[in-house]
């Protein structure tokens, strides 16, 4: 690419790491720089158009594939003062360089970090020390280190070129539902579950769905579930015409083994396990209960992907599970994608069936059923973001390990049990003071969330079920007391030590 300095601006991006690294880059194509040893970043024309903020950011990302986040102005020099004539200017804008772990650039660009010495060190250097003592006094002026809830398009970013050559195969093909990509999907995704099948759906909530419909759950029956979770688990029961009957949970916020006992009627026909946040509810016990009572086991492992109880994997304890591919999951589609689980043949033949219409071929339709499939493209985005999938759960687990260490002395942090292997789909903390904290979270640029604010059974939809307050003594007090902290694979230890640093803050001024 040729970069003209005939424009009137010239546009720059400094951008700072955690450690106050700058990331800058060789241009020796600037025409009038005989000395290839400076380095601007990105450097670059601005089109008639464009606005020096746009040029900037379109520089940053057309050179190194990274998403460019928020630009801030930081400050303009004119071209004199750089040795050039008055007819230019050069304007930098700054951005916190938030989550990508490697900053070798795609496609062999000369990208790298140099340190404030190696800055000074190179020619005309006042210039690039200016603006770069502008940045780091920017950068950490309070409340100008935001930390969001979550930040997809830094961790895809090196998936990048990936997806877009899957995308493109795709759109090559011609072939866009029910293809190659959505069998290998689901090979693959049934192995990751070690079960015999997986079916691909639409999204988490036609997966249990389908899997009710495929049950023949109607109305007069009952099915026993947790009452703090999101309200598909319970909708897909109430919409098949049954009954959702809620049992409390226990210390671990998942259903309480015993609770579920105590639940059965004549009329129960199965139990929903929701492995809330990524932690795998107790399904040993669950699962002896309902082999003594006969009773259908549908995981709701739409949180829960990759999760393990005394090594196995969420997804395999049950009679099917249901698996949410919803962009805030552990494992995520680019829309909406679900998948469901399961060993059982003739379950596995009657979901493939229900997904499409009921249609057995195309011109025979055995029953009346409804347009639930998971798309060629989602399934070829899904097989990227498999690769990367072991990875992300690390850089999870990891994060939960540091951030227990950090949190650990003021609020209840989710320690894994026995023989769990959580993947922290979300980090939940349990808080006193939580709304005050949320909003001390917010007032300084971080993002935390309430998963869920109201219990199933105190929902308006569930009226007609006759549940009140206090009937779920531990589902309710954590109501209150929950707190989803950000965590995200492109989190830095920066962004988690300011969380850290902030919940901390706001204990010690309440004392
Ligand atoms: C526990 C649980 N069940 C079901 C669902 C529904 O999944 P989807 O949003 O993909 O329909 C979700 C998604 O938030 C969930 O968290």
């Amino acid at each position: 690419m040729s970069i003209t300095l005939t424009a009137a601006h010239v546009c720059g991006v400094v951008l700072l790491r955690e450690d106050g690294a700058a990331l800058l880059q060789h241009r020796d194509d600037i025409p009038g720089i005989a000395d290839p040893g400076l380095w601007v970043f990105p450097g670059g024309h601005r089109e008639a158009d464009e606005t020096p903020e746009d040029a900037a950011r379109r520089e940053f990302v057309e050179e190194t594939r990274y998403r460019c986040g928020d630009l801030k102005p930081l400050t303009s020099i004119q071209g004199a003062d750089w040795g050039y004539g008055q007819d230019f200017q050069l304007e930098f804008f700054w951005s916190r360089f938030d989550g990508v772990q490697s900053y070798e650039c795609l496609e062999g660009q000369a990208v790298r970090f140099v340190t404030r010495v190696e800055a000074e060190q190179l020619p005309r250097c006042p210039y690039l020390t200016t603006v770069w003592d502008q940045a780091l006094a920017r950068a950490s002026a309070p409340g100008l280190s935001r930390v969001p809830y979550t930040n997809l398009p830094a961790q895809i970013s090196e998936l990048q070129p990936a997806l877009r050559a899957a995308f493109d195969r795709v759109i090559a093909s011609g072939q866009y539902i029910m293809g190659p990509r959505l069998a290998e999907f689901e090979e693959r995704f049934a192995a990751l579950c070690q079960t015999d099948f997986a079916i691909g759906v639409a999204d988490g909530t036609s997966a249990l769905q389908l899997v009710w419909q495929a049950y023949g759950l109607g109305p007069g029956d009952e099915v026993i579930t947790a009452p703090n979770s999101f309200v598909a688990t319970a909708s897909s029961i109430a919409m098949s015409g049954a009954k959702p009957v809620f049992a409390d949970v226990g210390a671990d916020l998942n259903l309480d083994p015993e609770a579920v006992a105590a639940a059965i009627t004549p009329r129960t026909k199965g139990i929903v396990p929701v492995h809330l946040a990524g932690r795998p509810a107790r399904m040993d016990e669950i699962r002896r209960i309902a082999e003594k009572h006969n009773l259908f086991v549908l995981e709701d492992a739409a949180q829960a992907v990759g999760a393990r109880l005394h090594g196995k994997p969420a997804g395999s304890w049950g009679n099917a599970a249901a698996f949410s591919l919803h962009p805030l999951k552990n494992l995520f589609a680019y829309g909406d994608g679900g998948a469901i689980a399961t060993s059982s043949p003739s379950l596995k033949d009657t979901l493939r069936q229900a997904r499409n219409h009921g249609l057995r071929n195309r011109e025979q339709c055995d029953y009346w059923s409804g347009n639930n499939r998971l798309d060629e493209l989602q399934a070829a985005l899904l097989l990227v973001n498999l690769g990367a999938f072991e990875q992300w759960t690390e850089r999870r687990r990891a994060l939960a390990e540091r951030y227990h260490q950090l949190l650990s002395d003021v609020v209840e942090v989710p320690l894994q049990g026995p023989g769990e292997y959580c993947v922290y789909q979300t980090y939940v903390i349990q808080a006193d003071h939580r709304d005050e904290l949320q909003n001390h979270l917010q007032a300084h640029g971080v993002e935390a969330l309430i998963h869920y604010r109201t219990p199933l059974h105190l929902q308006p939809a569930a009226a007609n079920l006759g549940y009140r307050a206090g009937d779920f003594p531990v589902a309710e007090r954590a109501a209150q007391r929950i707190l989803s902290l950000p965590l995200f694979p492109a989190m830095t230890h920066a962004q988690q030590d300011r969380v850290g640093e902030l919940i901390h803050q706001f204990y010690q001024r309440r004392c």
